[in-house]
């Protein structure tokens, strides 16, 4: 691995080391990266001692400063784009934001004993008799090799330790694309209920991280099967399961959720657009009725799933903000391009999805896209044709029309000048008929018709524009 400290601080450290006669290892997520070929700017140094001294001596000589936090006993610098957290090696569970004593001066096998998993516990000598030699006394280079996440003791332990591990361990395996050791699956599914010590925050964090990686139902699947999910997240859990009425069943709600978020990721990054499909059908339980001669039906999920958001938002302390809007607008807007495009799609209709979707019209048109899951091949080449027509229809009347961002050619204040009305019904009427004249198509946005058309409107209301 000696090639592969390629960048000049190892080399700066390593002097430290030398200099200051102490120990010193790189470990964690930097040396499993390495190994992985993944680019990561967070280095950890272990140190066989004083971790906070040997940083201060490490930024005397590279002339940074360092920061200090001692209730972790950790100290950090940062080296051009390098943000390098140094820790003495310790016996006790190595774990972040932990409230319990450290307790430092254990050897290094004591320091990788009690970290979260074999590949995470990997360490490169940075001492001069062995430099750039790999240490891993839990097989974790083979870990790597076999894509398998393990912990170094009894996972029972290590999730003791610190129950977010049962997250991580999922989060990695998402994000690495890796299988979960067996003996760590059953740990998980019996301690589970520990979850509930850890912070909310620390829990959503590694959701979002699952979320974010290339195939996020790798990491559902696992949360569902140990039965975290239902603890963390049980709208989501909710959605399992087929019932079946007279013969009829409806899809399983979960599993159809998994796909459109796994097809969504293939076309966006975005962690909201991300989010929205999870939700788009998070009613369903809800709303969910049986119907004779009809069967399964899910009415107005779209609508309470919207309303379900804030809610949600909260639980699991995800901003509640202008993304949180996002991803209601999208829960509520869900079905509207579909069903355009199963029937005559008129410019009108067409208007008026725009006009409601504005800004969130390309994001709630990859989520529909991705929200078709049918195995039929003859209804999957009709969804994606008459969908291509909705997308070009959109761009059509989107150009003609311009109701993206739309602002009314009239506002409440010229109404009110021009009838000499204050404030009230009347001058919400008019508005609204405006707005419907032009989603109809049956003028257009701009203000001349616009106004032609108020006076017409106003006259039926027994109302005339006062002369100035
Ligand atoms: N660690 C641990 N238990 C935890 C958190 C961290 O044992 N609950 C150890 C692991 O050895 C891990 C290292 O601390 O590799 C650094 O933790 P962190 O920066 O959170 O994770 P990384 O492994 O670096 O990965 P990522 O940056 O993707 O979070």
């Amino acid at each position: 691995m000696q090639q592969h400290l390629k960048h000049p601080i190892f080399k700066i450290l390593a002097e430290t080391a030398e200099q200051t006669k102490t120990e010193i290892y790189v470990i964690g997520g930097f040396v499993r990266d390495l190994y992985l070929e993944r680019p990561s700017k967070d280095i950890d140094i272990v140190v066989l001692g004083n971790g906070i001294e040997f940083a201060e001596k490490v930024g005397q000589k590279l002339k940074s400063n360092v920061a200090i936090f001692k209730s972790f006993g950790t100290a950090m610098l940062k080296y051009h784009d390098l943000e390098i957290e140094f820790v003495g090696a310790r016996k006790e569970s190595y774990r972040s934001n932990s409230r319990k004593p450290i307790v430092e001066n254990g050897t290094l096998q004591d320091d990788q004993l009690r970290r979260d998993f074999t590949i995470n516990a990997l360490a490169i000598s940075l001492n001069k008799q062995n430099y750039g030699e790999v240490i891993d006394p839990f097989e974790g280079l083979a870990d790597l090799q076999n894509k398998t996440i393990r912990t170094p003791l009894d996972p029972i332990i290590t999730f003791s330790d610190d129950p977010l591990r049962m997250m991580r361990a999922i989060r990695f395996a998402t994000q690495l694309h890796f299988n979960i050791d067996q003996a760590a699956i059953e740990a998980i599914s019996s301690q589970k209920e520990r979850i509930h010590i850890v912070s909310k925050e620390r829990i959503t964090d590694e959701l979002n991280k699952i979320i974010l990686a290339p195939k996020p139902s790798i990491g559902f699947n696992y949360l569902f099967d140990t039965g975290l999910l239902k603890l963390i997240f049980p709208q989501m859990a909710n959605l399992y399961g087929v019932e079946i009425i007279n013969g009829r069943g409806h899809k399983d709600n979960f599993y159809h959720t998994l796909q459109v978020l796994d097809n969504i990721c293939q076309t966006s990054e975005d962690l909201w657009l991300r989010w929205a499909a999870i939700l788009h059908d998070i009613a369903k339980p809800a709303t969910k009725r049986y119907e004779e001669g009809h069967g399964w039906t899910f009415h107005g999920h779209e609508d309470k799933g919207a309303r379900m958001v804030p809610q949600i938002f909260a639980q699991l302390k995800l901003p509640l903000n202008d993304k949180m809007k996002f991803v209601q607008k999208l829960v509520l807007l869900h079905l509207r391009p579909i069903v355009l495009a199963q029937e005559k799609i008129t410019d009108s209709a067409v208007r008026r999805l725009l006009f409601e979707a504005g800004e969130e019209i390309e994001s709630l048109m990859l989520l529909c896209n991705a929200d078709v899951t049918t195995k039929n091949e003859y209804k999957l080449k009709k969804y994606r044709n008459n969908f291509e027509l909705v997308k070009q229809k959109l761009k059509d009347v989107e150009e003609r029309d311009q109701l993206r961002n739309w602002q009314p050619p009239i506002t409440g204040n010229d109404i009110m000048q021009t009838f000499g009305l204050a404030a009230g019904k009347e001058v919400g009427i008019l508005k609204n008929a405006i707005r419907e004249a032009i989603l109809e198509g049956d003028i257009t946005n701009n203000y001349e018709e616009a106004f032609t058309f108020m006076l017409q409107k106003a006259k039926e209301l027994g109302l005339e524009p006062v002369t100035s």
